[in-house]
């Protein structure tokens, strides 16, 4: 045989015996992906949350069995994976879909399989509005992308975000671990009720301008013109009005609530 047929029967050989023996390329993505801290993702690169700080992130939201928690951009699933041993039902939206499947994979070695799921999709694509705590370690710009969005969720959703802030959009809280070296920082936002507008009281009219959580406005009531600031914790309102301080749970179009009057005093020595 010359030598250049005799290559080419080698080269055939080789490549039958390879694509015979070979696994499908799926299975071997899968036995062989191994995350990579800094790695690329769709727009931003997968860093993980440290342990310490996930914990407090789902503290800090108060997440009970009764939660629905969604993280965006789950990467290896460990957010998810701790609300669900803490009871909750939690999805993972994450855009690699090798990390949705280590994540599942994990998920069954913790035994949550029942309550973490995790999907391959685009965050900015996907719908959360059925969540009662969303999580993210993304970047401020992303936050600031998302954020209108966020602030059409129901009222009273809890965003727990590592690190990364929402501009004018101040948090309701933050706190910081101690002892961590990096990305230690938790901020919590409430989503507020919307009162931005002019409300009829039995005794007047209640004027209200609305920056996210925060209000000012004016009370009308017998003649008099009192300046009004307070804040909004989801549906419920608390401000102040010429020395009285007034607490509401908003519904939509109706707000139910109490007033406690400061009653002035005075005395003059005798
Ligand atoms: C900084 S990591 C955070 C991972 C995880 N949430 C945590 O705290 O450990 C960001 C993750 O978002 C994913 N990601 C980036 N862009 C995305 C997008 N548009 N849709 C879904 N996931 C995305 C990345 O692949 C990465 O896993």
């Amino acid at each position: 045989m010359k030598t250049t047929a005799l290559i080419r029967t080698l080269a055939v050989s080789l490549a039958i015996a390879l694509l015979t023996a070979a696994p499908a390329p799926r299975a071997i993505a899968a036995q062989e992906f191994q995350p990579q801290v800094g790695q690329d993702g769709k727009d931003v690169i997968w860093v993980p949350t440290p342990q310490g700080l996930v914990d407090k992130m789902l503290d800090m939201a108060k997440v009970t069995p009764k939660d629905f928690v969604i993280d965006l951009g789950s990467g290896d699933g460990r957010t998810v994976i701790t609300a669900a041993k803490r009871g909750s039902k939690a999805l993972g939206i994450e855009y690699n879909p090798d990390m949705v499947e280590l994540s599942k994979q994990a998920a069954a070695k913790e035994g949550v399989s029942d309550k973490a799921s995790f999907v391959k999709a685009d965050l900015f694509e996907s719908d959360f509005s059925q969540a009662q705590v969303i999580t993210m370690f993304l970047l401020s710009s992303i936050n600031l992308k998302l954020r209108p969005k966020i602030l059409d969720l129901k009222p009273g959703t809890r965003i727990v975000s590592n690190t990364f802030d929402m501009s004018d959009w101040k948090p309701d809280e933050t706190a910081s671990l101690p002892g961590c070296n990096s990305w230690c920082t938790a901020h919590l936002w409430i989503v507020p009720a919307k009162v931005q507008g002019t409300w009829t009281l039995p005794q007047g009219e209640l004027t209200l301008k609305q920056t996210f959580q925060n209000i000012t406005g004016t009370l009308k009531a017998g003649g008099a013109e009192t300046p009004v600031t307070g804040k909004l914790n989801g549906e419920h309102i608390n401000f102040s009005a010429g020395g009285a301080e007034y607490s509401g749970h908003v519904m939509g179009n109706s707000i139910d609530g109490m007033v406690k009057a400061g009653t002035k005093w005075t005395a003059t020595r005798k």
